[in-house]
């Protein structure tokens, strides 16, 4: 989704400007522009295609002196990728200038009003109607006209703003949108995340919806609508600018793959304590929890997936039933959701529209909201009950791996611990298997030494057109993931499915040479898929395994196999999911991706 950055300071902004920009690029965009005040003009500079393009075109930044900017990545909602279309946007008397990330809902009735006003629009955007608005409300006061069209304009907004008339004020509001300031000596910056601040400071404040930000060079105040000054903390981001860079390798993806151990000792340590589950940032009472009459886990793509294990495990273990359901249907199915019920919600950027709203509505009728994220200070994170987060540092791929291995190791802990609350599993139970959970870093370190050796075994599949995972139980969620990290990132055509589902229809897919990677990791159904896995070997598929390592494969059912550690049950899908993410990256290695921003796709999908 579209990145925003903004700079008042005492240096020139261009360059700061390009620097953040290049590091929303993971977000996925489509243009990208800057816009500074030079001389008391508002000076435009976009262009459709690759930032590079316009890093160039602006040979770094190096010829403004401007101190004051505002800058944009686009990924088009309204109107195509295009010069015109990509952002900023200036008003039609070039007074005022704006940045937006988020949808103007009512843009359409707006623009109708001000075009029969006389004013003439330039581009097909929602954003366009902003600047429009600045111009038409303003009265001389930039607070006061930055207020007045928030109170016209409705849907989701982080908007960056600058006027010519006021060369030294920045104006920025956040509803629904990712957007913090960062505050340095040198000046002061807003952006739609955390690595395009980390070049400058790593000192920030959180932002809450419907707050206006008045920055200058030397002083950050924060606002509600009403005008009252507001107070804030700052928090000091502990990571640095390494973090969100490549490190040496090739791509952020494979970097995050190999950074799994790390993220997952770092979400897990802290939860345990005394060989117990440490839950400091749950608050929800035991009597709740006890009277819990069902679970609702709610989230979108692999954030969703992890829901699928979830809800194999809570079931298993709590005996409540678990509805894991996809954000964008829950919200608008009349969920059955009561004030006895536990909605989890998982999402990495903390910022997906649809999981926000499924959010929302949840809490509207009673549930209780416990929530899995990645992003501190996040929009989801700002309005659940309860939040756990999953420390595993600035995910920058747009692929995701170590944000949904943290939350799946979140996942685990959950159910143990509403499980022992509820009294279907004692604390003797509870001990063993963090022994285990304790474990999964260090498997994993074991897993990805594969990876040489699924390279090889990439090459050899790198050209196909088609792929099915087929699996049972937390096999089959594992599928689900395992296929859509293939497709997002390689372009090849996959399917994940239950493996029992298979001869109901799909099998006539299946014939000589199709790809089939045959999950059967979960040892209580080991035979179950095995008999699926020689139905479609039967047919000529070419068959992969991943199995653990003590089970017996006959060497004519299978083309090739990857065996990960024998280990508990509980713990296997995370163990799992690695060789499948190492599969993925280097297929689309192999055929030469843009692994890191694949076509079309966004890191944080902050439009419904
Ligand atoms: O930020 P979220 O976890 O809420 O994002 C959810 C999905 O958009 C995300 O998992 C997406 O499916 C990834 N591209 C998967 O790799």
């Amino acid at each position: 989704m579209c990145g925003i950055v903004g700079f008042v300071g005492r240096k020139p902004c261009a360059p700061v400007l390009l620097e953040g920009l290049s590091r929303l690029e993971y977000r996925g965009y489509d243009s990208a522009g800057i816009a500074v005040i030079e001389n008391n003009n508002i000076v435009v500079k976009k262009t459709k295609g690759e930032l590079k393009t316009l890093i160039n075109l602006l040979d770094k930044g190096s010829n403004f002196k401007s101190e004051i900017g505002i800058g944009h990545t686009r990924w088009a909602t309204h109107g195509k990728p295009s010069n015109e279309n990509a952002h900023p946007h200036k008003s039609m008397n070039g007074k005022f200038v704006v940045v937006h990330n988020g949808i103007i809902e009512n843009y359409a009735s707006l623009k109708e009003n001000l075009i029969n006003e006389g004013y003439v629009f330039s581009s097909e955007t929602d954003t366009e109607v902003v600047a429009a608005l600045l111009e038409k409300l303003y009265n001389g006061n930039f607070f006061e006209t930055v207020s007045k069209v928030l109170d016209v304009i409705e849907g989701s907004y982080a908007l960056g703003i600058i006027c010519a008339d006021f060369p030294d004020e920045f104006y920025a509001v956040r509803k629904a949108s990712p957007l913090i300031v960062g505050l340095s000596d040198e000046g002061n910056m807003i952006a739609s995340d955390i690595p395009a601040i980390l070049p400058l400071t790593n000192k920030i404040y959180y932002l809450n919806d419907n707050e206006i930000i008045k920055m200058t060079a030397d002083e950050v105040e924060i606002f509600d609508v009403n005008g009252n000054k507001l107070q804030r903390e700052v928090t000091e981001i502990k990571w640095d600018v390494s973090a969100a860079e490549k490190g040496g390798y090739k791509h952020f993806m494979i970097k995050e793959i190999m950074e799994q151990p790390k993220a997952l000792k770092d979400t897990i340590e802290p939860r345990i304590k005394d060989g117990k589950i440490n839950f400091e940032d749950i608050d929800f009472s035991d009597e709740f929890l006890k009277n819990i009459d069902c679970i609702h886990i709610v989230a979108c793509g692999s954030a969703y997936h992890v829901g699928v294990v979830g809800k194999y495990i809570i079931e298993d273990l709590a005996r409540k039933p678990v509805y894991v359901e996809i954000a964008s249907e829950f919200r608008y199915s009349n969920p059955l959701v009561t004030d006895k019920s536990l909605v989890i919600v998982i999402s990495q950027s903390g910022e997906t529209a649809d999981t926000l709203e499924a959010l929302k509505i949840a809490k509207s009728k009673g549930a209780k909201i416990l929530s899995i994220v990645n992003v501190v200070g996040s929009s989801i994170a700002n309005i659940s009950d309860n939040v756990l987060y999953t420390w595993a540092g600035p995910e920058i791929s747009v692929a995701t791996t170590k944000a949904y291995s943290t939350q799946l190791s979140l996942i685990y802990l959950v159910a143990l611990y509403i499980s022992e609350k509820i009294g279907t599993i004692d604390s003797d139970f509870v001990a063993e298997k963090i022994k285990e959970i304790e474990k999964i870093p260090g498997y994993i370190e074991e897993i990805l030494k594969l990876a040489p050796e699924i390279e090889q075994m990439a090459k050899r599949y790198a050209y196909l057109e088609h792929a099915y995972f087929i699996g049972r139980n937390f096999d089959y969620a594992i599928a689900l993931e395992a296929s859509l990290k293939l497709k997002e990132i390689s372009y090849i055509h996959s399917e994940a499915y239950a493996a029992g589902e298979l001869k109901h229809g799909t099998i006539s897919l299946i014939e000589e040479g199709t790809f089939v990677v045959g999950l059967a990791c979960n040892k209580d159904l080991f035979k179950k898929t095995m008999s699926n896995v020689e139905e479609v070997k039967a047919r000529g598929a070419e068959v992969m395994l991943i199995t653990s390592e003590n089970m017996d494969v006959s060497e004519s059912m299978v083309d090739t196999v990857i065996r990960i550690p024998d280990c508990d049950k509980l713990i296997t899908p995370s163990l799992e999911v690695v060789p499948m993410q190492l599969l993925g990256y280097y297929i689309a290695l192999a055929r030469n991706c843009n692994i890191d921003k694949p076509k079309n796709l966004a890191k944080s999908v902050t439009v419904e």
